[in-house]
């Protein structure tokens, strides 16, 4: 073969113009963001992220559960797919959410912003946490279409409550995502042994670290310093490094021994949907939808509260068979995939909610990475369903248990009831 044969076979790329571009050459998946977000990030800073609660075992679950469901395709045509959805009674483009995430400005100086705008651009909700390190206006500004939650505590203080819900409703904030599962901080020891806690502290590793990421430390330095303005009165909302120890205050303090009557009253004082985010036991499920909560993220905080848990994928089936519809279902942790996604939805959630997957983009490329991880799902997940066989969102959840298989479960799982209703001839386990 000649040179100018090969040339003729051969397609040469042109140079990337756009950093989205870039990003599609390099990030062929969330774990390709990562790597790149480990580049860009100190490595305490990323650590932070990644880590979760004592022995991370709750984390570690939370990613390997999804290796433990199989899928099972079924044959037919799928036209016309469409992943678009509702959720508490407005339009999603996919079942997704962006999880509250506290300190965000910390991985790239236009943080919470630009997860917002990424999230409107996407047609997706983001849930500013309430620990967001930008004014919740200030987001409200920068994507003013985005539907926006906002993430509280259930406080004790009904006073400095009602403050936040006002200040929250007055800037546009659709829902409340309130958090059940930190009436105790996670004891996150790789931040401990990092000396990355809340103030940072700058020891002489921090200083290091921050040489070695020039464009990170230049970033953060020429930056405002890092506040947690949404906190209201309660806590100063001055600079991180006037409040040490803040966070454990604020999360030990404000709600230790609130309990169901606070959410009850939560209800009476906020008029939008309320998501209660952490809720893993059934029962939890059941009484929230008997005080006409809206919907549950079954959540284990990505593994960064109380270690050991079960993951909230395999929790799904039982939490959606005792909340028999009446409240609408999240779920995050662990969330890589489209797949993943697809197979949540599978098992019974209306959406799937994700948090470092969205950071790792912002770390690596600023509102551009967020919108690759965003595209990166979307992809996905068209792929999956097609491959599944199922054109939408509802044919998923309708059909999901059939197509979907636990490892554990014997290999013909159909029961003589299902069986009797689709019109089959019994099967039994070979
Ligand atoms: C760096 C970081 C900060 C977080 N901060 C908050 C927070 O302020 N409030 C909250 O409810 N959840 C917070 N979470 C938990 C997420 O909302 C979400 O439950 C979790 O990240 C989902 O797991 P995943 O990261 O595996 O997708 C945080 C998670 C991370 C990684």
């Amino acid at each position: 073969m000649k040179f100018k044969d090969i040339k003729a076979l051969a397609t040469v790329q042109g140079p990337a113009r756009t950093p989205s571009q870039r990003l599609s050459r390099r990030c062929y998946s969330v774990e390709d963001m990562r790597k790149l977000a480990a580049k860009r990030l100190p490595g305490s800073i990323f650590d932070y992220i990644e880590g979760g609660g004592e022995d991370e075992v709750s984390l570690r679950r939370n990613r390997s559960s999804f290796d433990d469901w199989s899928f099972l395709p079924k044959w037919g045509s799928v036209e016309n797919l469409d992943l678009g959805s509702t959720l508490l009674g407005g339009p999603v483009s996919m079942p997704l959410t962006l999880a509250p995430t506290g300190g965000t400005r910390l991985f790239h100086p236009d943080g919470e912003s630009a997860v917002a705008r990424a999230a409107q651009h996407a047609g997706l909700p983001y849930g500013l946490a309430h620990l967001s390190t930008t004014p919740m206006e200030q987001v409200s500004a920068a994507a003013p279409g985005a539907r926006r939650w906002f993430n509280i505590e259930p406080m004790q203080d009904k006073a400095e409550l009602q403050a936040v819900l006002d200040r929250a409703a007055a800037a546009g904030y659709e829902a409340l995502l309130v958090n059940v599962d930190c009436r105790a901080i996670g004891h996150r020891e790789r931040d401990y042994r990092n000396g990355f806690t809340a103030p940072p502290s700058i020891k002489l590793k921090t200083v290091v670290e921050g040489a070695l990421h020039p464009r990170w430390a230049l970033g953060f330095l020429a930056n405002d310093a890092i506040a947690f303005p949404n906190l209201d009165a309660a806590i100063p909302d001055g600079p991180l490094s006037s409040t040490p120890d803040m966070w454990r205050t604020l999360l030990a303090g404000s709600y230790e021994s609130t309990d169901w009557d606070d959410i009850r009253d939560l209800r009476t004082r906020w008029n939008g949907p309320i998501i209660l985010k952490g809720v893993v036991n059934p029962n939890d499920a059941v009484i929230a939808a008997d005080i006409g909560i809206d919907a549950i993220q079954v959540s284990n905080h990505g593994g960064r509260q109380l270690d050991h848990m079960a993951s909230p994928l395999d929790l799904l089936p039982d939490i959606v068979d005792r909340a028999e519809g009446r409240l609408e279902i999240i779920v995050d942790g662990g969330i890589r995939r489209g797949s993943d996604v697809v197979k949540a939805l599978a098992l019974g959630a209306d959406a799937c909610s994700i948090g470092r997957p969205y950071l790792y983009g912002l770390a690596a490329a600023g509102q551009a990475g967020v919108a690759h991880v965003l595209t990166m799902f979307q992809t996905e997940m068209t792929r999956t369903m097609m491959l599944l066989g199922v054109s939408s969102i509802q044919e998923l959840r309708l059909e999901g248990r059939d197509l979907i298989r636990h490892r554990a479960a014997p290999l013909i799982t159909t029961s003589p009831a299902r069986n009797a209703r689709k019109g089959l001839a019994e099967m039994s386990t070979p």
